[in-house]
């Protein structure tokens, strides 16, 4: 028997019937079709799934979908307005901070909780803000970095994101 999901998914509500036995992954990958949210390990140890669930990260490969009724969530695909990137997306660009990018919508997603929790972060809560997520192919110095140019407001300074 399937269930009806009522939630809010990047500012905007939906429907949609599930399995009582769905992971969160799959409902927005297969029934939603938001291709951004990556299935690396699926036994919550890499990041690369997660989603900001009601202002927290979360890895949607072990996030039962049924236990989402009414809640919010937001999805890589939340970041970019009209075709123009995020600050925490052009960051990762600019700095290289990424190479085969399975892992960066995880890293992105974990970039921009982390400075809305804490808008100055030093590098080691940067780190630990990120320690849920797992790259095989960078160092991760370059994704430290990116997150710390967008905290010292890079973009804004050098005007290549007026939002
Ligand atoms: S795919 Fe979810 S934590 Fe690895
Ligand atoms: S860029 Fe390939 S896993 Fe991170």
């Amino acid at each position: 028997m399937k269930l009806m999901l009522n939630m809010t998914i990047n500012n905007e509500k939906i429907s949609v019937e599930i399995e009582p036995d769905s992971r969160l992954l799959d409902v927005l990958r297969d029934d939603l079709g938001l291709l951004g949210t990556k299935e690396g390990c699926g036994v919550g140890e890499c990041g690369a799934c997660t989603v900001i669930i009601d202002g927290k990260t979360a890895n949607s490969c072990v996030t039962l979908a049924a236990s989402m009724e009414g809640c919010d969530i937001k999805t890589i695909e939340y970041l970019s307005k009209n075709g123009k990137l995020h600050p925490m997306q052009k960051s990762f660009i600019d700095n290289s901070a990424l190479q085969c990018g399975f892992c960066t919508p995880g890293f992105v997603l974990s970039g921009v909780n982390l400075l809305e929790r804490n808008p100055n972060p030093t590098e080691e809560e940067i780190k630990e803000g990120i320690s849920g997520n797992i790259c095989r192919c960078t160092g991760y110095e370059q994704i430290v970095k990116a997150v710390e140019d967008v905290r010292d407001e890079k973009y804004i300074k050098d005007g290549a994101c007026d939002e």
